[in-house]
């Protein structure tokens, strides 16, 4: 390659290597190219380096062929196959990267790149998946990288594992001011809540309209900055809609959007096993204070599909969290749920005495209920509500549909470039 290079005009070159089930043979082979290509004296002329499963065997090579500036690289993926405790050398691109547009790092920890990211003020899109304990950064130094980065529209930070805490004895007080984002259209963050909290609380990004958040499970979550920055997003504020499903034994996923848009402004997943403990984080995240909630007409509830539903759902318990959970919804008229959920939600509203009927969903209109229809139209278990409603001038309607998700489809998927 190298001889070849040196008989044509100065091209410029893109490395792509994916090494996804490829033969071990193969991925030798290829590995060595890269390795080559990245030594040799062509290295400046790299525009794009798509790196995707690198083998850890190969990491230390590459990391050291890259201890130099790449002065025409804008697009670098950098995606080791499995989590390693090698980090990524301060001196990685030379400590600059001037016209990279966008960075894609995955199970790789590099506890230089604050650094590094103060000189790519390029950047479009900075995505750094899977970091792992190793590559802790804090919020505070990342707050003060994004800082300059006028032009970034997408940002993905997404922690391996919950220990990416922020060390509660070093955290400072949120600054007076915050630096604004003003490109940035898309966050996307994976970690522990105080980290997001702390990195909310410096920044600012006015035209964002896309949100996803996951977060480790965790005793309480207080999360004001948050709340603040959904309530103050411009495009948040038409969203109509909420949908909860919860997830058997894994994880519960909420999501806010646009009845003409089939993927949520807003998505939130909170990993957790038990039923009562993922309806309790929910309704600590969707609190009243989140004030957004109180504006949607519309609220749907999910679950999958669960062979034993009894050994999952506990009723006595999970009532109250229902009744909490769905608590912020004032203005809902419909509320969309699913077969099995539809009996334990009821279960809960039923639970109301008469006086307190309309002290949940007062502005319910219709429950809308999916799977197959019985003989009765209004199954057993929702009778008594709908009456005690009816008996209190707020009657609510009982329709059916058949059945079909309105799950939406991106959700819960958490994009991996
Ligand atoms: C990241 O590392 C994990 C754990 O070692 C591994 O299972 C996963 O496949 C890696 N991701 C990619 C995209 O290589």
């Amino acid at each position: 390659m190298s001889e070849m290079l040196d008989d044509w005009p100065v091209l410029p070159v893109v490395i792509s290597l994916t090494t996804y089930s490829s033969l071990k043979s193969y991925i030798d082979l290829c590995c060595g190219n890269v390795a080559d290509a990245l030594e040799s004296e062509h290295h400046y002329r790299i525009c794009e380096l798509k790196l995707s499963g690198i083998p850890t065997s190969y990491l230390e090579r590459f990391a050291g062929a890259m201890r130099k500036p790449f002065q025409e690289l804008t697009f670098l993926r950098f995606w080791v196959k499995e989590n390693t405790v090698t980090s990524l050398p301060d001196s990685f691109l030379g400590g600059s990267a001037p016209l990279l547009r966008q960075l894609v790092l995955g199970n790789c920890s590099f506890p230089g790149l604050p650094k590094l990211l103060l000189s790519a003020n390029h950047l479009h899109r900075l995505s750094l998946h899977r970091i792992p304990d190793s590559g802790y950064v804090s919020p505070q130094d990342l707050a003060t990288a994004l800082s300059v980065m006028s032009r970034l529209e997408s940002f993905l930070l997404g922690f391996r594992s919950p220990r990416s805490r922020p060390d509660p004895a070093s955290r400072p007080p949120p600054p007076l001011t915050r630096s604004v984002l003003p490109a940035l259209t898309r966050l996307v963050f994976r970690g522990v809540h105080e980290y997001l909290e702390d990195l909310l609380a410096q920044i600012e990004a006015p035209l964002l309209n896309k949100l996803d958040v996951f977060f480790f499970m965790d005793v309480d979550f207080v999360v004001p900055q948050l709340h603040q920055l959904i309530t103050h997003t411009e495009s948040f504020k038409t969203c109509d809609r909420a949908f909860v499903c919860t997830s058997y034994y894994h994880a519960i996923q909420f999501g806010i959007f646009r009845e003409t848009n089939d993927s949520p402004e807003f998505s939130l997943e909170i990993k957790c096993r038990k039923l009562d403990r993922q309806l309790s984080s929910l309704a600590q995240v969707c609190s009243p204070s989140l004030l957004l909630l109180s504006t949607l007409v519309r609220l749907d509830i999910e679950d999958p599909f669960i062979p034993n539903p009894r050994s999952y759902w506990k009723d006595d318990l999970e009532t109250t969290r229902w009744l909490e959970l769905m608590g912020p919804f004032t203005a809902v008229k419909d509320l969309c749920l699913s077969s099995q959920v539809a009996q334990y939600v009821c279960q809960a509203l039923e639970e109301l005495a008469e006086e307190r009927v309309t002290e949940v969903l007062p502005e319910l209109q219709n429950i809308v209920l999916s799977g197959f229809r019985p003989l009765e139209s209004i199954p057993k278990y929702i009778q008594g509500f709908v009456a005690a409603r009816q008996l209190s001038g707020h009657p609510v309607a009982v329709r059916w549909r058949n059945y079909s998700s309105i799950r939406p489809r991106s959700l819960g998927a958490f994009p991996s470039d």
